[in-house]
């Protein structure tokens, strides 16, 4: 019989992921009902939510169960079917399926994946999958931007912040990135042509925005909370809007994450602070996914993928996420593309 390979949540992380809290173990495959699939999977998804979802904070889903396969998006192929809809081969999507090897799917959870030529399976898990879609509504429906305006983008050289950033310029913006170290804050101004990077590792951040942004900030498409948001919001004009994506600088702390410290800003300068989640946006994909396939395909949309050998490696590759030592899209390779 064959095995799953699984990441169980052991316990819940104090600080960074330790040693024990996941545990990797192996489970035999049950024999599939009719409309199920069982799915090979061959990339995961690592990300900063991943940490989120390990605590039992308040959040948007509920916390991965003590003892329950950690949770985790997979695209993967279908091994064996008992789906009319998905035969041996398909391609699929199958969501938030976990980090594990294999997934048991009833047919009405999978999604086909749209092949498309000349674009690598990985585009799938990044720039056309959930962060792509990330950048595009939070830019679109709460960021957006007007030519001549100002972004600014933090985490600038991640997933997220390079296709938002990238989408900014496209509407006629004057964007600056904010991105830990010279190789990755060169990236931005050279290969996908940045106004302005700030190395938040070596530079101060309230100066350079200072230096960069002489007209203020329109549009703070934030990534990460903390002092570096304080710096933005500080320096946001009248009317300005921050789409609010995510804030991993205290996504390994305990306690609720701390907001703008000067919040009298948002009365004085009309400003406008839109917290949004992708996975509320799933039913409206292919209005974001007209616009990325063909600027993906074009190049004009420049996207990297970062990708781990080995489910195995998992629980050790998603800190790269926390220390910037991945370049792109983290994603761990579970097995081999057919
Ligand atoms: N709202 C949503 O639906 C949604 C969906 C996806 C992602 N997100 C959020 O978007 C953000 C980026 O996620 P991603 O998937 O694109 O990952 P990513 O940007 O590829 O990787 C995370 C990056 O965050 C930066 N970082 C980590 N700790 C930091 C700290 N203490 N201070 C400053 N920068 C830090 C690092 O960049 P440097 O090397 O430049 O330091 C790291 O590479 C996260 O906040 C995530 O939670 C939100």
């Amino acid at each position: 019989m064959s095995v799953n390979r699984q990441w169980i949540l052991r316990k819940r992380p104090v600080g960074e992921i330790a040693p024990g809290d996941l545990e990797f173990i192996e489970t035999p495959i049950p024999v599939l009902e009719d409309g199920e699939v069982l799915v090979r999977n061959i990339y995961l998804s690592l990300d900063p939510t991943n940490r989120i979802w390990m605590s039992d904070q308040d959040q948007y889903l509920p916390p991965v169960g003590l003892n329950e396969v950690m949770r985790g998006g997979t695209l993967g192929v279908v091994e064996a079917s008992r789906s009319e809809r998905y035969p041996e081969g398909t391609i699929v999507n199958a969501g938030l399926s976990g980090w594990q090897s294999h997934t048991i799917a009833h047919e009405a959870t999978l999604s086909p994946v749209p092949l498309l030529p000349g674009v690598p399976l990985t585009a799938f898990m990044s720039v056309l999958g959930a962060t792509g879609l990330t950048a595009w509504y939070g830019l679109n429906d709460f960021g957006k931007p007007q030519p001549g305006e100002t972004v600014v983008v933090s985490a600038a050289a991640g997933a997220v912040g390079s296709i938002a950033g990238q989408l900014a310029k496209m509407r006629g913006a004057r964007v600056i990135g904010i991105a830990g170290g010279p190789q990755k804050c060169a990236w931005l101004t050279g290969e996908l042509g940045f106004d302005g990077a700030i190395d938040y590792k070596n530079e101060d951040v309230g100066a350079a925005l200072d230096r960069l942004c002489p007209n203020g900030i329109d549009v703070n498409f934030e990534n990460v909370g903390g002092a570096i948001m304080d710096a933005v919001v500080s320096r946001m004009n009248n009317f300005g809007r921050m789409p609010l994506c995510g804030m991993i600088s205290g996504y390994n702390s305990e306690g609720v994450a701390a907001g703008p410290t000067d919040f009298g800003r948002i009365l004085m300068h009309r400003l406008t602070i839109r917290g949004f989640i992708v996975i509320d946006f799933i039913p409206r994909a292919m209005e974001a996914i007209a616009e990325l396939a063909p600027a993906v395909m074009s190049g004009q949309i420049k996207w990297k993928a970062h990708v781990v050998d080995g489910l195995e490696n998992a629980a050790e590759a998603v800190k790269l996420l926390f220390t910037g030592a991945h370049d792109g899209k983290l994603l761990v390779r579970i097995s081999p593309e057919p």
